[in-house]
């Protein structure tokens, strides 16, 4: 590789995407409009200003104060915490599942037409605080999931939401009592076909009053929802126990508790079988459908569901009874209610056949034109454009760490989709100099067209560049 072919990445730039963004989504199940009122231009404007990319500038220590962030017309201080990256931030505005031929607009809209009466709600800005994404829920402090690792800090009390659940006080606060809420979530993670550091969450949640003939009323509705499933082609496996280890809640009349998870458990039943009905092909074998008992740091008691799909169980949500201090912290303390949570991509990927995690970007007609509102069809694979492996080994300096995820990012911001995996191939530790030594090898292939090997090699010359300035490695 000459040295000429090697581009060193700008020290400073500043980007501006306008674009447009739909209105907020009614799914046909859906009784009201979304919980934010659309701007007038319906556009949201990203601005990275002087946005320096954080391999530029040292260690996270280092850098200056007067760079900003600027999402959605909202500016960020960024700070030692900054992890964000431009390749991150330019996929803010796309809002897959507002598109109604995209597999993730199709799958928001079939789990909404199971919840009659529920208000399907967007936040477009997935900008929110460290507060709202992990406090308020109940995270605690040395949760892993706050690490610098895992989740993408604007600085250091400003995160992109890692989850769906991170609004749910917010709806709350705004009066609705039965909502679904779609939206892109954000967590650091390596690259592969099943991973993707943007993917999309379903979150729905529903309480109720807790005074006698609304329980009364609770239970008949429990019993005409329990009849509808008996009469369904589905086998509910369900061990699951209430006691020390996954219990109702203190302040919680375990009969209302009971209800409250009776419904919660017809509820999403149907919902799964709704879902996976349109799926099976004329298939005349039950779907079973199993519960497992989890934990959430907000909610109690919590389960898992799985469903067994294709030879396997494939594993589609978690839920459970809304921890009492987010109705609390909401302004409803005499409310009792369940939530839960699950993501649409891995979803989308076994229902639809879909192979990569990398397609629900794409622009390509060939992905594109396939699909229909309304309808989970098999996707059939068209030719792939050829790979192109590349290696990179460097030794990383004495007590110094190189996380797999830092090494990603890295990769993403220069290549943006042009990588559809990484992986390290090899790493020791040299007896004498203790230094580190680490090989990752870069698949690079595009969706949408051939990569010439002058191509990828100049952006391996960026990526090689990219790692001695931010991590100060010694390139092999
Ligand atoms: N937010 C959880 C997650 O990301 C899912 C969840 C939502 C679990 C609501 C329980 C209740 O995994």
């Amino acid at each position: 590789m000459s040295t000429s072919d090697k581009e060193e990445p700008s020290s400073s730039s500043s980007v501006t995407f306008r674009l447009t963004l739909g209105r907020f989504a009614e799914g046909p199940g859906c009784s009201s409009s979304g919980m934010l009122p659309a701007s007038s231009d319906d556009a949201i404007l990203v601005v990275l200003c002087l946005f320096v990319p954080w391999w530029d500038r040292g260690s996270y220590k280092q850098r200056t104060s007067n760079t900003s962030v600027t999402i959605g017309g909202q500016e960020y201080p960024v700070d030692s915490w900054t992890n964000v990256t431009p390749a991150i931030v330019e996929k803010i505005p796309m809002q897959l599942y507002l598109k109604p031929h995209h597999p993730l607009g199709i799958m928001r809209s079939l789990i909404e037409s199971s919840f009659s009466g529920f208000s399907c709600l967007n936040v477009p800005s997935p900008v929110v605080s460290t507060h709202q994404n992990f406090d308020e829920l109940g995270f605690p402090p040395d949760h892993p999931g706050r690490s610098v690792t895992d989740t993408y800090y604007i600085n250091k009390e400003t995160v992109l939401r890692t989850h769906a659940s991170a609004h749910e006080i917010e709806i709350f606060k705004q009066g609705h009592d039965m909502w679904l809420l779609t939206a892109d979530v954000y967590r650091r993670d390596e690259i592969d076909s099943s991973h993707s550091p943007v993917f999309h969450q379903m979150d729905g949640a529903q309480h109720f009053a807790t005074d006698e003939a609304s329980m009364d009323a609770l239970q008949e509705e429990n019993e005409r929802l329990g009849k509808q499933l008996a009469s369904s082609n589905i086998i509910i496996v369900d061990n699951t126990k209430v006691g020390p280890t996954n219990p109702y809640q203190e302040g919680h009349q375990p009969k209302h508790a009971e209800l409250v998870v009776g419904n919660m458990k017809h509820s999403l039943n149907r919902m799964i079988y709704n879902l996976f009905s349109t799926r099976r092909d004329g298939n005349s074998e039950p779907l079973r459908v199993r519960w497992i008992e989890a934990y959430f740091p907000f909610t109690s008691p919590s389960y898992e569901v799985e469903a067994f799909f294709q030879g396997k169980w494939l594993e589609i949500l978690g839920c459970g009874v809304m921890k009492q201090r987010t109705l609390d912290f909401s302004g409803l303390p005499d409310r009792i209610g369940w939530a839960f949570g699950l993501g649409l991509e891995r979803l989308a990927m076994v229902l639809f056949s879909i192979p990569d995690i990398r397609l629900f970007w794409s622009n390509d007609p060939r992905f594109l034109s396939q699909f229909t509102p309304g309808e989970i069809t098999t996707f059939k694979p068209y030719s792939k454009y050829p790979p192109c492996y590349k290696d990179v080994s460097f030794w990383v300096p004495k007590h110094k760490i190189v996380h797999d995820n830092d090494f990603c990012d890295v990769v993403r911001d220069v290549a943006r989709n042009l990588v559809e995996d990484v992986k390290k191939i090899d790493e020791f530790v040299h007896p004498k100099t203790e230094q580190t030594s680490v090989c990752f090898r870069i698949n690079y292939r595009s969706m949408d067209r051939s990569l010439s090997n002058e191509e990828v090699n100049k952006i391996q010359a960026q990526v090689s560049n990219a790692l001695v300035e931010r991590f100060q490695v010694e390139l092999r």
